[in-house]
């Protein structure tokens, strides 16, 4: 398979990336709309972070997001919790470069990530929790394919209110199939 689109590139996590997504990790803007880590995040928080996400046993799979044109480290895409028996794993994704939003990279990425995941990983299903109000993200995944399969009500606590997460999941199957479903 292609690590790369008309749009992005996609590499290995490197750990001189942990300056850049530091600040991402600190930002409401993309920390709210992912479910991230609330409290204020170190650089030497992030550098043990990648310490854990970059060691060769664990079960995470994460991508750094290269803009093609520039080769700027501009997201990071990731398989967590992948389990080999049941064929299945946890998808995330930040463009955390709020310049390069909206230009399509995202769409790119979950596209490689669902070609990574169903096709070198031969998982069965891949599922993602996103908030109820990052309406961007669940427009994505679901012209993407996957299904809203149910709401953890009031999960997620920010801003003083507890708020709906959607559980979101796309079989392969239905991937292969090219989304012929058009079931929302
Ligand atoms: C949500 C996020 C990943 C989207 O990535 P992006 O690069 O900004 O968005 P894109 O330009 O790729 O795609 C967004 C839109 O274009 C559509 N799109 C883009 N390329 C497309 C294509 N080739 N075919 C069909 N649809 C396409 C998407 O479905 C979506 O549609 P809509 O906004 O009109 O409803 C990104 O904005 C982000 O990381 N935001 C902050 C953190 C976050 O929300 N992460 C998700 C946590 S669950």
């Amino acid at each position: 398979m292609k690590y790369e689109t008309n749009v992005i590139k996609l590499r290995a996590l490197r750990k001189e990336d942990s300056a850049v997504s530091c600040a991402w990790r600190n930002d409401p803007a993309v920390r709210d709309f992912a479910l991230g880590y609330r409290y204020p995040v170190t650089t030497a928080m992030e550098e043990s972070w990648y310490m854990r996400a970059m060691a060769p046993d664990n079960k995470d799979v994460y991508f750094a997001i290269e803009d093609k044109q520039s080769s700027t480290f501009i997201g990071i895409a990731s398989l967590v919790g992948v389990d080999l028996i049941s064929a299945n794993a946890c998808f995330g994704i930040i463009i955390g470069d709020k310049q390069h939003q909206g230009g399509g990279r995202g769409w790119d990425a979950v596209q490689f990530m669902l070609d990574y995941g169903f096709n070198m990983l031969r998982l069965h299903r891949i599922y993602l929790h996103v908030p109820a109000y990052n309406e961007r993200a669940i427009s994505l995944y679901s012209k993407a394919g996957f299904k809203i399969e149910g709401v953890m009500r009031e999960h997620f606590f920010l801003d003083g209110r507890h708020h709906d997460v959607n559980v979101m999941a796309l079989l392969k199957p239905s991937w292969v199939a090219g989304m012929k479903d058009p079931t929302p």
